[in-house]
């Protein structure tokens, strides 16, 4: 891997970092990660053909994110960055033991975790898949570092397949949102969790229900900077982007297109792949 001879930051891996999830929602992680490191080439996987993740049993869950991290290896990734929540908590530790030391892996969950703590909130609501709300990982992980705090947790199935379908910013959205904050878990909150990477694509309408009276996280930018750590820490930082990112999906979709060019802000180079 890179140069560990020396104390200084070395810039000097040019290799990839794959970021996959099952559709769009990871895109809002590839852009903060694209942001916090404008010389990292990315590679994108988007598994259209199999989303929702969230409705998906554990063992399929699984296989598709194994299959996945084997494809993003066979592409010479430096990280592979989980980013979805579903995949996150289902097969997060299994990836790791899998991949022993053949490729970094970075997850959702962690970052989002410890920066919820940091910031000392004490009434935290977790909005999710049914994947991640069934794990119950937010709340053990975060019961772990504080056992005072209060987690309500609520699965809101809908959401993801509705962001998928672009129907986001609009009448339909807005309803939809609307009946599932109003659960009564839901409130008296202090802070909101978004642990679908989906959601930040909604995020301006959650504010808005909430009338700014509640914190919504996500875990977009505090996963980037801990990326930029983990390849500083080993020395696997690029010195340039030489060539533009590259997005898989395992099935067209025109809205997967549509968002990953608002990401990119031009054209995109989208490329079908069946790994299956
Ligand atoms: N964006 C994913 C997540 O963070 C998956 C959504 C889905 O496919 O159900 O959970």
């Amino acid at each position: 891997m890179g140069n560990k001879d020396t104390n200084r930051t070395v810039y000097n891996d040019q290799k990839s970092i794959g970021v996959f999830d099952s559709g769009i929602g990871g895109l809002t992680v590839a852009n903060a990660i694209n942001k916090v490191l404008p010389k990292e080439h990315l590679i994108y996987f988007g598994d259209t053909a199999h989303l929702p993740y969230g409705d998906k049993s554990v063992d399929a869950i699984r296989y598709y994110a194994l299959r996945i991290s084997k494809f993003l290896l066979e592409q010479d990734c430096k990280m592979i960055v989980i980013a979805c929540n579903s995949a996150s908590a289902v097969a997060s530790d299994m990836l790791l033991e899998f991949f022993k030391g053949k490729v970094l892996f970075a997850n959702v969950i962690d970052p989002l975790v410890q920066y919820t703590i940091e910031k000392g909130y004490q009434n935290v609501g977790v909005i999710a898949t049914k994947a991640t709300i069934g794990s119950n990982v937010y709340r053990e992980k975060l019961k772990t570092k504080d056992q005072k705090l209060k987690v309500n947790q609520l699965a809101t199935p809908l959401l993801a397949p509705m962001i998928e379908e672009g129907f986001f910013n609009n009448n339909i959205s807005q309803e939809v949102i609307k009946k599932y904050l109003s659960d009564d878990s839901m409130q008296g909150l202090d802070s909101l969790l978004l642990a679908c990477t989906h959601y930040p694509l909604i995020r301006s309408e959650i504010e808005l229900y909430y009338k700014e009276k509640v914190q919504i996280l996500d875990s977009c930018d505090v996963l980037a900077y801990q990326v930029k750590e983990m390849l500083s820490k080993e020395n696997l930082l690029s010195a340039k982007l030489s060539k533009s990112h590259k997005y898989y999906v395992s099935d067209f979709t025109q809205s997967f297109e549509d968002t990953a060019k608002l990401f990119n802000g031009s054209e995109i180079e989208l490329e079908v792949k069946n790994i299956w």
